[in-house]
């Protein structure tokens, strides 16, 4: 089957020219002066690739790549202008071109470009699996979330209104799992699944054979060892015919499935042995890097003096910033190569409270506070006790900033203690009156490299953890979208020798 290209300029000698040029390369061109022709035939059928000029009226290639890709998202779009200028290029990327073409054409550029998109596209479309597998390895491991995710990954790949797991519990099918609209109407989309775990093979129901005004379904089964488990269905618009590629993608898709049904009791040893070699690995990256960024540094600061010495402002002021680049970078790596260290503690008498008001000031001298109101509430029964200072430090300023990070400037945050001598243990409560977390990142808030922020590493509350873990202890959170997050670290206490109000020293 010939791949789809829609060309669309305002210049009827350069469409004329393309057509003859695409259409000698072996595809099916649909060429067009005319922007809503162009969504028509979007609507109308699906293309693998589109070449937009850039300078059109009244609506630009910009515009009209963002009703492409309202119509079908990951169509690859290549933007052409004859007043290409780095500056759009970048623009035009930014806003989800794949590439970008000068024109007049260089011999042999557009068919290098075009040949790199489609190839590309396949490659994006794997690590997006490779991704959906690895972040369902990450997560809790509950099948039913493996299932969404997969569910999740399907239709972002395939470009289907929706998927739906169905699983075959005691005879009966089940649906575990879906994404995408609700379907108007699950009984076909069952009877589908149904017939692909008799044939055993992926099965298509063409919405238009059967009169219908519904979709097109496409259903893979899920087989494990003993026989099909399930099955995994799709459905597109009626006017989306799936094509081989997507077929193919829902059978590996199926596939994994499939292991996930078959490896949810294992998933859990599975998911702890995934993360430790990718801490390690991670660690070895760190520590490869760690040597030749000090050495960048040190360049820099080099270079930042001479351009002082010259007197050149502006180079001074780059210096400056790759210099904070390079500063953060080192610290990110510091941090991960941190992960590398033997879990031994350093306990030495602490008194946790100065503890929590150094970690206090060294999170103020990061953020911004002026609006924040910040509350103590110390237990003064709380006995001093050996502790690893260090790393309970590292762990409760991760906690802090975590809190001053999600009030961003504005609320309150409250850092407390409670000491239970029954039991010997103090509990630390830092808790803010932030945005919350939704249940997904609550889920996921301790899983290594898990972030919502633009600049994280998602390594804070991991390192919270294992810190509050090795020292016998446990770390809690409980957070509600629209009211605040709580982070709770119940430590039991060593007493310190030299701690007059040491357990069972006094009263
Ligand atoms: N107090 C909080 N309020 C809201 N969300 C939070 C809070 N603490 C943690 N989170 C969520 O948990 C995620 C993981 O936190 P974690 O501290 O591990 O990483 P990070 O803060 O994103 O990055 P970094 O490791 O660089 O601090 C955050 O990205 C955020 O979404
Ligand atoms: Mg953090």
């Amino acid at each position: 089957m010939k791949q789809k290209v829609l060309v669309v300029d305002d210049d009827a000698a350069i469409l004329e020219v393309l057509e003859m040029r695409l259409t000698a390369m072996g595809f099916d061109v649909t060429a067009t002066s005319d922007p809503r022709k162009a969504l028509e035939a979007t609507e109308a059928g699906r293309f693998d690739l589109a070449l937009l000029d850039l300078r059109m009226e009244p609506t630009d290639g910009m515009r009209l790549m963002e009703g492409l890709h309202q119509r079908q998202p990951r169509l690859p779009v290549l933007i052409m202008t004859a007043h290409g200028t780095i500056q759009t290029a970048v623009e035009a990327v930014r806003r989800g071109a794949f590439d970008y073409l000068t024109k007049p054409f260089v011999r042999d550029e557009l068919r290098s470009k075009i040949a790199r998109t489609l190839a590309t596209r396949r490659w994006a479309r794997d690590r997006e699996r490779l991704l959906t597998v690895g972040q369902a390895l990450a997560s809790s491991g509950v099948m039913a979330r493996v299932l969404d995710s997969v569910a999740q990954a399907t239709v972002e790949a395939t470009d289907a209104d929706r998927c739906v797991v169905f699983q075959l519990e005691q005879g009966r099918l089940v649906p575990m799992a879906s994404a995408g609209s609700p379907p108007p109407v699950w009984t076909r989309l069952e009877a589908a699944a149904s017939a692909a775990m008799d044939k055993g093979i992926p099965i298509t129901v063409s919405g238009a054979a059967e009169g219908a005004d519904t979709g097109t379904i496409v259903a893979a089964p899920l087989v494990v060892q003993r026989g099909p488990a399930g099955a995994l269905v799709i459905e597109t618009a009626a006017r989306l015919e799936p094509g081989e590629d997507d077929l193919e993608l829902l059978a590996l898709f199926s596939s994994q499935a499939a292991i996930a049904i078959r490896n949810t009791h294992d998933l859990e040893s599975l998911k702890s042995g995934a993360v430790a070699a990718l801490g390690r690995m991670a660690t070895q990256v760190a520590h490869e890097v760690k040597n030749p960024l000090a050495g960048l540094r040190l360049y820099v600061r080099h270079l930042e003096q001479h351009l002082a010495k010259v007197d050149d402002a502006a180079g001074r002021d780059l210096a400056g910033k790759i210099a904070v680049t390079v500063d953060h970078l080192t610290s990110v790596v510091a941090e991960i190569t941190a992960f590398g260290r033997p879990p031994e503690l350093h306990r030495v008498p602490t008194a946790l409270h100065p503890l929590l008001d150094e970690c206090l000031e060294l999170a103020r001298a990061r953020r911004p506070t002026e609006g924040v109101d910040i509350v103590t509430a110390y237990d003064p029964s709380c006995p001093d006790a050996r502790l690893d200072a260090r790393e309970l430090k590292k762990a409760f300023l991760n906690l802090i900033l975590n809190a001053l990070e999600a009030l961003e400037g504005a609320g309150r945050l409250t850092v407390a203690t409670a000491y239970s001598a029954a039991t010997g243990t103090v509990t630390v409560t830092i808790e803010d009156t932030g945005p919350g977390m939704t249940e997904e990142t609550l889920s996921r808030a301790f899983d290594l490299f898990f972030t919502t922020k633009p600049d994280g590493t998602g390594l804070g509350m991991s390192i919270a953890r294992s810190v509050v873990n090795l020292h016998a202890g446990e770390l809690t959170v409980s957070s509600r979208v629209g009211e605040g997050t709580r982070v709770q670290a119940r430590l039991p206490l060593e007493p310190s020798p030299d701690s007059p109000r040491a357990p069972g020293a006094g009263a």
